[in-house]
């Protein structure tokens, strides 16, 4: 018999059996070696005491119920051992089952965050209380990284709420619920305001069900909603959300359609038989590269992006209270919104009381919104709006000890504004421009403390994206790196750091994305097909589409702002195939995007999309152009995944964790990837075969395809990137 040494056994006189979840070596529970060991352990002294147990009561000693699966323990899995951790016979799965079905109530009583393997434990449970503790989180989300649960989560939620609400509620998009959320949705049973209150429950439900057993195991149980005949069926759900649509629709994700599988499948099929499906898929998805790839970025890159690998060591950390957002347009409104929201005291100024007041109604906007749905409460709506002031005077921003610009793309405007505002503000105000596109070295001329002054370059719209892009400039300081790094947490976004170079890290590589779908409409390729391929290559946005959005004319004025200073320094410009596309849309067609009613697309008059301009056929076709599509979509990848490497070659970027995390995170680079330098380390036949491939695409496409040196020493060096 394996001992238990992550889980309690406290027994009361009465016979109830708490299970104290607590693992002595680390601060949060995981599925690990030694809970597997332990969870056994459990259930062998349960079936041996059976008689003297009338109860039992999962909780945690830990602020976190349970964290899931040890990610790392994960990632090293080999086939066999994945098949062996998971499987019916041996592993977690056999153990709960073993609990579930002992024939005594069995109750969860979840006392914080329950994710994952946490919440599988709950649902092998015959009753869920959940403590309803503020940012407390419920739910499966194995799916975003590449995963399925696989301690019976599928096998259970498909039995407790049928295939249809367990695909698109809990497995599908991995969704995390509050306390409150859990409830309506019936993952948990009931709430409870306080841990007394929650164990008071928990046995009141043991006192009144001392027979109880779960809905499955009992006799004539029926899946609720019944079972499809066709294995298809999955495809065919009613509601079925676009994105997962997308994913499905070739974009190469193998987690959301190996969960619809081991759904349907396992729905037809007694529960024992069930498990083992589910073991078979899961141990598909854990061995395979996508999941290896997505566990990278979504949990080891992004913790030390966040945990501060590229903030300056030794800044003592700060605490902004009162932040100047200058410009309430769409950019300035969401920033004042995200601040507010994490309770900094904001100053929202405009050139008009109006306009400012509009920047604030922005909120009012997303509030009411929030509040429909239930996401906040009208008391939480009046106090973050009380905390935005908007004006048309500079003397209001006194005391700000940060300012975030936002007025329009002008240097010289800019300039002006912090003129104006430099002396108002703190004396040690740290001092920000979300410009997209104009060097920060150049703006910091026009304030005396350029030390202080640094790039916070957020994305649109600023409440959903999570990322934000940090650039020094020449003169600027560690400690306004940390303080901008700092702010970014406060404000709870994920920032990358970055050095000063035109359209930074971000807005640089995503230009060379747009630029290879335009260049092959300009090649006479079927401009639905280039579409086509950016979502089978898994971009969340069409390249084509996405170029009117941001309009012809941009990335044309900053071309020939760029032209102008590589020749200034001596060196040759190399056209790219794109730009004679983008001349001819604006200058030819007068055909500049979508604000301009016209671009790739058309739009109608209210600014829909409509379909794709066919004059493009007309104009642009070549009689015998043909590129492969695996060629159309690895020419996207690559062309943004060598632009990578040539930033950091340059010192644009300094971290591979900041690469990786700012391209799926700021510009939509796929994320089964892991990110664009994990896309190099994963791909066939690793960094040689990368190399390889590109030299193949630089024969036919072009030299933006040749591989930098940097990256061919290092694939004959046998290396991979990493920090
Ligand atoms: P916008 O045109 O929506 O808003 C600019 C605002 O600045 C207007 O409300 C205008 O009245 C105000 N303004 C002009 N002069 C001012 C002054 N002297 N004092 C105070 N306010 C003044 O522009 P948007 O899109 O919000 O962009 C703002 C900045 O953010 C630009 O530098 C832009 O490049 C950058 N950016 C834009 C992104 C986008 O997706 N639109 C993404 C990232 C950065």
């Amino acid at each position: 018999m394996s001992e238990s040494t992550t889980i309690r056994w406290e027994q009361d006189e009465t016979g109830v059996v708490t299970l104290v979840l607590d693992d002595p070596d680390q601060s949060a529970n995981t599925m690990n070696q030694a809970f597997t060991d332990s969870i056994a352990a459990v259930a062998d002294r349960a079936e041996a005491e059976k008689d003297s147990i009338r109860g039992i009561i999962y909780t945690s000693a830990k602020k976190t119920f349970f964290a899931g699966g040890d990610l790392k323990e994960m990632i090293r899995l080999r086939p066999e051992d994945a098949q062996a951790a998971f499987d019916t016979g041996t592993g977690i799965k056999r153990a709960l089952r073993r609990i579930e079905t002992l024939g005594v109530p069995v109750v969860a009583a979840i006392n914080g965050a329950a994710l994952g393997g946490g919440y599988e434990i709950c649902l092998a449970s015959h009753h869920r209380i959940a403590l309803d503790a503020p940012g407390s989180k419920i739910g499966l989300p194995e799916v975003t990284l590449g995963l399925l649960p696989a301690a019976g989560g599928v096998t259970r939620t498909v039995r407790l709420m049928g295939i249809t609400d367990a695909l698109l509620k809990v497995l599908l998009q991995g969704t995390q619920y509050s306390p409150k959320r859990a409830l309506d949705s019936g993952l948990v049973h009931e709430l409870a305001a306080t841990p007394e209150e929650m164990l008071a429950k928990a046995r009141a439900f043991i006192d009144a069900n001392p027979e109880s057993r779960q809905p499955w195991d009992a006799p004539g149980y029926r899946i609720p909603g019944g079972t499809p005949a066709h294995p298809k069926f999955a495809a065919n759900l009613p509601a079925f959300p676009a994105n997962l649509k997308k994913q499905l629709n070739g974009a190469p994700y193998p987690a959301p359609r190996n969960i619809m599988a081991a759904a349907v499948e396992g729905a037809q099929v007694d529960f024992e038989t069930a498990q083992t499906i589910e073991a078979r898929y899961f141990t598909e998805l854990v061995t395979g590269q996508t999941a290896k790839n997505m566990i990278q970025a979504f949990f080891f890159d992004l913790q030390a992006v966040n945990a501060g690998r590229s903030r300056p060591r030794g800044v003592e950390a700060r605490t902004v209270r009162r932040v100047a957002v200058l410009g309430a347009g769409m950019m300035g409104a969401g920033i004042a919104y995200s601040c507010a929201r994490a309770g900094i005291e904001v100053v929202l100024k405009d050139v008009t009381a109006e306009a400012a007041a509009k920047g604030k109604a922005y909120s009012e906007k997303l509030l009411d919104k929030a509040v429909a749905k239930g996401r906040t409460t009208e008391a939480a709506r009046a106090e973050l709006l009380a905390r935005i002031t908007p004006t048309a005077d500079t003397a209001d921003l006194a005391g700000c000890d940060a300012v975030i610009e936002a007025v329009f793309e002008d240097t010289s405007l800019k300039h002006k504004v912090f003129q104006e505002v430099q002396d108002v503000v703190a004396p040690d105000a740290l001092l920000c421009s979300n410009t997209s596109t104009l060097p920060i070295t150049g703006l910091a001329e026009g304030v005396d403390r350029p030390a202080d002054f640094i790039g916070l370059h957020f994305f649109s719209p600023v409440d959903k994206m999570p990322l934000v892009e940090i650039i020094k400039g020449e003169r600027t300081g560690d400690e306004a790196i940390a303080r901008a790094f700092d702010l970014v947490r406060q404000i709870n976004k994920t920032p990358i750091v970055v050095n000063d170079s035109r359209g930074f890290f971000t807005s640089r590589v995503i230009g060379q994305f747009i630029n290879e779908g335009v260049a092959m409409v300009g090649e006479g390729v079927e401009p639905a097909s280039v579409e086509q391929a950016a979502a089978q290559a898994g971009y969340p946005a069409k390249v084509l589409s996405l170029m009117d959005e941001l309009t012809l004319t941009l990335p044309r004025k900053i071309r020939n702002e760029t032209r102008k200073a590589v020749e200034a320094e001596g060196r040759t410009w190399t056209p790219h195939p794109a730009d004679e596309v983008i001349d001819r849309m604006v200058d030819e067609f007068a055909r500049p995007g979508r604000s301009g009613g016209a671009g790739f697309y058309d739009y109608d008059e209210a600014g829909r999309r409509s379909r794709i301009w066919p004059g493009l056929r007309e104009h642009f076709a070549r009689p015998g152009a043909d590129v492969p599509f695996e060629d159309m979509k690895e020419r996207m990848l690559f062309a943004e995944a060598l632009d990578t490497v040539r930033c950091l070659d340059e010192g644009v970027l300094t971290s591979i964790a900041d690469a990786n995390i700012g391209s799926i995170m700021g510009i939509g680079f796929p994320a089964w990837t892991g990110g664009v330098i994990q896309y190099i380390n994963g791909y066939e036949g690793g960094l040689p075969g990368f190399v390889a491939r590109a030299r193949e695409l630089a024969d036919r496409y072009g030299d933006r395809f040749t591989p930098p040196a940097s990256l061919v020493a290092k694939a004959e060096r046998g290396e991979t990137y990493a920090d």
